[in-house]
């Protein structure tokens, strides 16, 4: 008998004929199996049968499912924080704080999950800056990169395109000096803060923890600066990175290593 498939493309099992085209789509662009989903049928027989997760396009766009749920791609994290932007609130938001994304500029989201912090550099850089997003895990890859073209974006936001790449390996091939910012958010262990949204991406991320090559490279490819996010601050000095001073209470940590 043969294995399961890692993943493949499927549609919902009552499709319209935009997502049954839209699964043949997907399937040829990133070289994933199709499986023709037969009319009201569930997946549950076939998931580790047919495939171990299937990427399903149905009528809240493309979800990515497996035999423990179903994750969405969803604005919503990076739309409450815009919106708080837009309120001028009391509250900066860290990221941009840290970051000082400046309109026009190139940042690259090295490890961009399904891209909440991606969407808030996005609007930062503005309609004439853009995002390169880098996800080293396929099927969040692939959930994203086609998950953003079915929202409707954030007023002025710059362009986010997403490669499935592994963060060093794709930096390694930049030209120095070639992007404004580079940013790494990579995956920590487990903490009581973890939402359950983190433990659902956690299924498919790639949990491996970042090089300090990876930083290096990062270094040589930014014009101004490298900035990461950890749950611990204790990694920073051996990535070559400063530690941001922490916010009272913080369970998040920044560092940096800045070029200008
Ligand atoms: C904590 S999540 C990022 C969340 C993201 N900042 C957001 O706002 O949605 C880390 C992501 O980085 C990816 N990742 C880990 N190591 C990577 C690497 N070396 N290159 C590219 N992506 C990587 C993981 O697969 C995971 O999706």
């Amino acid at each position: 008998m043969r294995s399961p498939e890692p993943l493949a493309v499927t549609w919902s099992n009552e499709p319209s004929p935009q997502f049954i085209a839209d699964a043949r789509r997907v399937s040829a662009t990133w070289a994933l199996p199709l499986f023709e989903r037969p009319h009201k049928r569930g997946l549950g027989p076939q998931l580790g049968v047919v495939a171990n997760a299937f990427l399903v396009r149905g009528g809240q766009g493309w979800s990515l499912v497996d035999a423990t749920g179903a994750l969405g791609v969803s604005p919503g994290l990076a739309m409450l924080r815009l919106k708080r932007l837009g309120r001028g609130t009391q509250m900066p938001d860290r990221l941009l704080l840290e970051a000082g994304i400046r309109p026009g500029e190139v940042v690259v989201d090295a490890t961009c999950g399904l891209g909440a912090d991606a969407r808030v550099l996005a609007s930062a850089a503005g309609p004439g800056g853009r995002v390169i997003g880098l996800e080293a895990s396929k099927p969040l890859a692939v959930l994203l990169a086609e998950g953003l073209p079915l929202e409707t974006p954030w007023p002025s936001s710059g362009p986010i395109e997403v490669h499935h790449a592994d963060a060093e390996t794709w930096l390694r091939a930049q030209p120095s000096r070639s992007v404004d910012v580079v940013f790494f958010d990579p995956m920590f262990e487990r903490t009581k803060k973890a939402s359950p949204a983190f433990d659902e991406l956690r299924r498919f991320a790639n949990s491996r923890p970042l090089t300090r090559a990876a930083v290096d490279e990062a270094r040589r490819v930014a014009r101004r600066m490298v900035l990461m996010k950890s749950s611990d601050p204790a990694l920073f000095p051996a990535l070559g990175l400063e530690p941001v001073a922490p916010h009272a209470n913080a369970f998040v940590y920044w560092g940096r290593s800045t070029v200008e």
